[in-house]
Parts: structure tokens; sequence; C-alpha cells
């Protein structure tokens, strides 16, 4: 199964690919996720892309697209693949298309005060990467993964926030006509309890 999960910043994408990876033993590939992999890593990509991340706009086309492609040639991604975050450009989706024959595109549709909730108080923990948010956390900080201390992402502050969200309504919303048009775009309505959400994209793979 190839699947490309697209949406606003904050309407769940990351969450739900990492359940669905699991329950459908395919790779889970985040282009955020990697871009701050090579931020931790102070590579030279990671440097490129720190200024563009922090103020909430997209990192270059080239850079991503060829990052992607080396990615998708991984011994783990010939079962399948869940893309979240990418494409999010027309050319990135048009690079992808040259490559790869997706299964569905689904769409998470969300309203933004949902989003502005989501995003200002998700945690992140450091060591590890998961997610969880304050509405379960509480006053802990502490990852109950792997113990490791949970921090606020520096992209979720309002500011960015709201760049991130005009940014995805210029360049990354015509993508649903995009699939649309190839008869992929399936809609999911995240907004919802994550479990709900859940099983309105398995009815869909169904
Ligand atoms: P990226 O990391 O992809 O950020 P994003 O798309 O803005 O998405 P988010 O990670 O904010 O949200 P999500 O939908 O995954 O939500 P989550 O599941 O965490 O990209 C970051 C940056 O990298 C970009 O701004 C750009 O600069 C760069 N970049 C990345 N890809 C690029 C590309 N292709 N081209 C160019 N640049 C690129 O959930 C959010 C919170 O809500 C969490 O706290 C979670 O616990 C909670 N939550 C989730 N689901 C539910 C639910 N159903 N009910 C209640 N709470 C929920």
């Amino acid at each position: 199964m190839k699947l490309l999960f697209l949406g606003p910043p904050g309407a769940g994408k990351g969450t739900q690919a990492q359940i669905a990876a699991k329950e459908l033993n395919i790779s889970h590939i985040s282009t955020g996720d990697m871009l701050r992999k090579e931020i931790k890593e102070q590579t030279e990509l990671g440097k490129a892309a720190k200024d563009y991340i922090n103020r909430g706009q997209l990192v270059p086309d080239s850079v991503i697209i060829d990052m992607v492609k080396k990615r998708l040639q991984e011994p783990d991604c010939k079962n399948g693949f869940i893309l979240d975050g990418f494409p999010r450009t027309l050319e990135q989706a048009i690079a992808l298309d040259a490559v790869v024959k997706l299964d569905y595109c689904i769409n998470f549709v969300i309203n933004d005060d949902i989003i502005f909730h989501r995003i200002c108080g998700r945690r992140v923990c450091e060591k590890c990467g998961n997610v969880s948010h304050i509405d379960r956390l509480g006053d802990n900080t502490v990852c109950e993964v792997c113990g490791g201390k949970y921090v606020t992402r520096p992209d979720d502050n309002v500011e960015t926030i709201k760049n991130r969200l005009e940014v995805y309504q210029k360049q990354t919303q015509p993508l649903i006509s995009f699939y649309k048009e190839k008869g992929i775009l399936r809609d999911i309505d995240s907004g919802v309890d994550s479990a709900i959400v859940f099983k309105q994209l398995l009815e869909i793979l169904k």
C-alpha cells in the first residue's frame, strides 16, 4: 500500500501515520522528521533547512525532492509506505508522480481553531520524537516511551503557525485538485478523536 497523508499543519497526519504504519506493516516517511534529524545532526542540509522551518516557510523543492527520492529507494519501502508532509507543492507532486503510483491520497479535513489548539499544546520528546499533547500530559514533562524530556517544537508558536497555514493554503491546497483528478483523493474528518480518525482511514483502505 502506497499512501499519502495530505492536510494542514497539526491535522494529525503524523499521529495517524504512526498508528497506520504499525497496523499495516509499512514505512512512515515524514519529511518534517527527516529535516529535524538533519538539523539535530547539524548536517549541511539541516543548516540550510533550519531557517525555513523556523519561519514556517517551505524548504526548496529541489532539496526535498532529492531527499525523498533517495528515501524511497531504501529496502523498507518495498512493502509500501505512508508519505507524511510530502508532496507539499505541485512541483513535488509532479516529481513524485514520475516515480511512484500512489494508491490513495488521504485528505485530512479540520478547522483552524482545532489546529491552533493542537499545535500550541503539542509536546515532542527530544530523545525519541514521541508526540503528545498537554491535554493528555498535564504537568508531566517525562516521555512515557523512553523517559526523555518533552519539549515544544521551535515552529510551534502562534506567529509561525499563521505562516504555516498561509503557506499550506497557497502552496499545498492545490494538490487536493491534483489528486482528485487522478481519482485517488479520499477525505477524512480529522477534527475528531484519534480512534475515530483511524476508523475512517481503515474504512477507506478496506
Ligand atoms: P512537518 O513536520 O511536516 O509539519 P506540518 O505539516 O506542519 O505538520 P505537523 O507536524 O505540524 O502536524 P501533523 O498533521 O503531523 O499533526 P500531529 O499528528 O503532530 O513540517 C515542518 C516543516 O518542515 C515545514 O513547515 C517545512 O518548513 C518543512 N517541510 C516538511 N516537509 C516539507 C516539504 N515536503 N517541502 C518543503 N518543506 C517541508 O498532531 C498535532 C498535535 O495534535 C499533537 O500534539 C497530537 O498529539 C494532537 N492530535 C493529533 N491527532 C489528534 C486527535 N485526533 N485528537 C486530539 N489531538 C490530536
